[in-house]
């Protein structure tokens, strides 16, 4: 990524002459995780940072329903994404009507949603959670509703996984990860017979029979925090692509090995459209201010959640 040199010197450049800050999820390519992002990390701290940060522009380096939830958090601030295509599978597999007509078929229950969302689905929620913090939301919102089942959309794997994790009982939608979907427990038991001694970490959006065959299952700060403080000889990160590339960077005695798939919305964001956004303040992400102080409740409940 050092080769990106000129282009990462110019957009630090211009970062600090509009005062802008760019938060970088963690499938972001290396040049730009590296380059360039001011915070890094998963859904969950990304939307942490949003909610503190005093800079005037966020750029946000990841996908639209993750500048949503940046401009959700902070209503006063200008908040870009440099490709207005960088959609999701799971945010465009649902719409806010859906959530009302699912509301209407269990009333009473607490609508628990995945910050991979729309704001108006979000605005339809009474609290969202990320991977990280998915079986502590669930269970929270069961103790507060005073009930055993919550509901829990859209994405089908992340409930099955959070289904097994606890005893409250989940309502779930047919939303799925393009890219996480795509994993078989094949894949992994190739991954043990072609490297017997790697530990195999796998993210919570996949399929269950993956995540039963895999050694360990979290978010990708989690995968990060993994490796950081087990320090492998060997892993395999059952997820995005970009994903180890960055890891391997900061962990130079752990060798990376296994597949990967791209996820081809996050691999719209480039080094030259940050440049472009950060000259030109396109795009900007408006979200209309009474949905949006309806989602923001849903998702500051998520932030103000003990760790
Ligand atoms: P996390 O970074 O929160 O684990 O989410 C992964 C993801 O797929 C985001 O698009
Ligand atoms: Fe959406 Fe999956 Fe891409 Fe994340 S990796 S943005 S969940 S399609």
């Amino acid at each position: 990524w050092r080769l990106h040199a000129p282009l990462i010197a110019e957009i630090n450049a211009l970062k600090a002459e509009k005062q802008a800050v760019i938060l970088a999820h963690n499938y972001m390519t290396p040049e730009i995780f590296h380059g360039v992002g001011d915070f890094v990390g998963d859904s969950l701290g990304l939307a942490r940072e949003a909610a503190r940060t005093d800079a005037r522009i966020i750029v946000q380096a990841g996908v639209h329903f993750m500048a949503e939830t940046s401009k959700v958090l902070c209503p006063d601030k200008t908040v870009l994404i440099p490709d207005l295509r960088a959609g999701c599978s799971l945010a465009s597999s649902i719409t806010g009507a859906d959530v009302r007509l699912i509301k209407q078929r269990y009333p009473g229950l607490p609508v628990v949603t995945y910050v991979n969302t729309t704001a108006e689905v979000k605005a339809e929620t009474d609290i969202c959670c990320t991977s990280a913090n998915a079986v502590q939301v669930v269970e929270w919102a069961a103790r507060q509703w005073g009930v055993d089942r919550v509901i829990l959309i859209p994405d089908e794997f992340l409930a099955r996984n959070v289904a097994a994790q606890t005893d409250v009982k989940i309502i779930a939608w047919q939303g799925r990860c393009e890219v996480h979907e795509r994993f078989t427990a094949g894949d992994i038991a190739e991954m043990r017979d072609a490297w017997p001694d790697a530990e195999i970490l796998a993210h919570p959006e996949c399929p269950e029979e993956v995540l039963r065959a895999a050694d360990f299952a979290g978010s990708t700060a989690a995968m990060s925090d993994y490796v950081a403080t087990r320090k492998p000889r060997r892993v395999v990160l059952i997820t995005e692509c970009s994903m180890a590339s960055n890891v391997a960077i900061d962990h130079p005695g752990t060798q990376f090995v296994g597949p990967c798939n791209l996820c081809p919305h996050m691999k719209r964001i480039t080094l030259e459209n940050i440049r472009d956004a950060l000259l030109t303040g396109r795009h900007e992400v408006i979200v209309e201010p009474a949905l949006a102080a309806r989602a923001r409740l849903a998702v500051q409940r998520m932030i103000d959640l003990p760790p």
